[in-house]
């Protein structure tokens, strides 16, 4: 289980965490909506360990991102793709996926090596394996970000919006590889401006409010009347998200 309990976060003077709780269960895909700034991508970094957390505690199946001992743990469980693409510029897709596996989880070249080919023809791109990242278009790329993620065979998959840097194509492409790992099981924390996507894949919606986490109820409560649109800062959020 992920385990964000009553976690704090501040830089200086401003609070941008301000007790949240999550819970996610192995299976479950959990969707994290929210305004710009609302701490949607702070709350990905601390469970990450790359924020100290000012208060709480975040433990990822057991082991806690404070403890400098547990985080390696933690983190191997947790596996990440960013907002902006960040593979290695001067490694094909196939090494940047084969990297960790081989380097942290000490696997045989060739048995990663095999196993991020499978990676990226179940994402379309068996014949990208020894392109640069450079010669990739943006979707290629976050699909290999994927991929990168996928090879640690983490317990968490974290997205903190991966489509938003992406024309319409090419985010269609990438939520269609989403959509597939939703279907086969894979426990993600989704964090996202596509309402409708995670409309359709999530078991549960969060909502946070400047570092407030507002709303956390199943997908079809929190769309309801009576359910999440009774929060008028939801109500709000998604009409003008509709509107955009
Ligand atoms: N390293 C930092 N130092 C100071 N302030 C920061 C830092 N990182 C984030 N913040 C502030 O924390 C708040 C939350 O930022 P965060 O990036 O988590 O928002 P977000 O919900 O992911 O927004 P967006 O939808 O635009 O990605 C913002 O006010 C931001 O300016
Ligand atoms: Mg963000």
């Amino acid at each position: 289980m992920l385990n964000v309990e009553n976690v704090r976060k501040t830089f200086g003077a401003v609070t941008v965490l301000d007790g949240v709780n999550l819970t996610v269960k192995p299976g479950e895909v959990v969707s994290v909506l929210g305004s710009s700034g609302s701490g949607k991508s702070t709350l990905i970094r601390c469970i990450n360990g790359l924020e100290r957390l000012d208060g709480g505690r975040i433990t990822v199946d057991g082991f806690d991102v404070s403890r400098p001992k547990e985080l390696a743990e933690a983190r191997k469980r947790s596996g990440t793709v960013f907002q902006l693409f960040n593979l290695y510029p001067h490694m094909t897709a196939l090494r940047n996926i084969t990297l960790a596996p081989i380097e942290v989880l000490k696997r045989p070249k060739a048995e990663a090596e095999a196993e991020g080919r499978a990676l990226l023809a179940s994402v379309g791109l068996e014949d990208r394996a020894d392109a640069y990242p450079a010669q990739l278009s943006g979707g290629q790329r976050q699909r290999v970000g994927i991929c990168r993620a996928l090879a640690m065979k983490p317990s968490y998959l974290l997205l903190d919006e991966v489509t938003s840097a992406l024309d319409p194509e090419m985010t269609a492409e990438v939520l269609n590889i989403l959509a597939k790992l939703a279907g086969n099981g894979t426990t993600m924390v989704f964090v996202t401006h596509e309402i409708e996507f995670a409309r359709q894949i999530s078991d549960r919606i969060v909502f946070l409010e400047k570092g407030v986490l507002l709303v956390d109820l199943p997908t079809r409560d929190f769309f309801a009347q009576d359910g999440g649109l009774a929060q008028p800062r939801v109500a709000q959020f998604l009409s003008k998200m509709r509107k955009d």
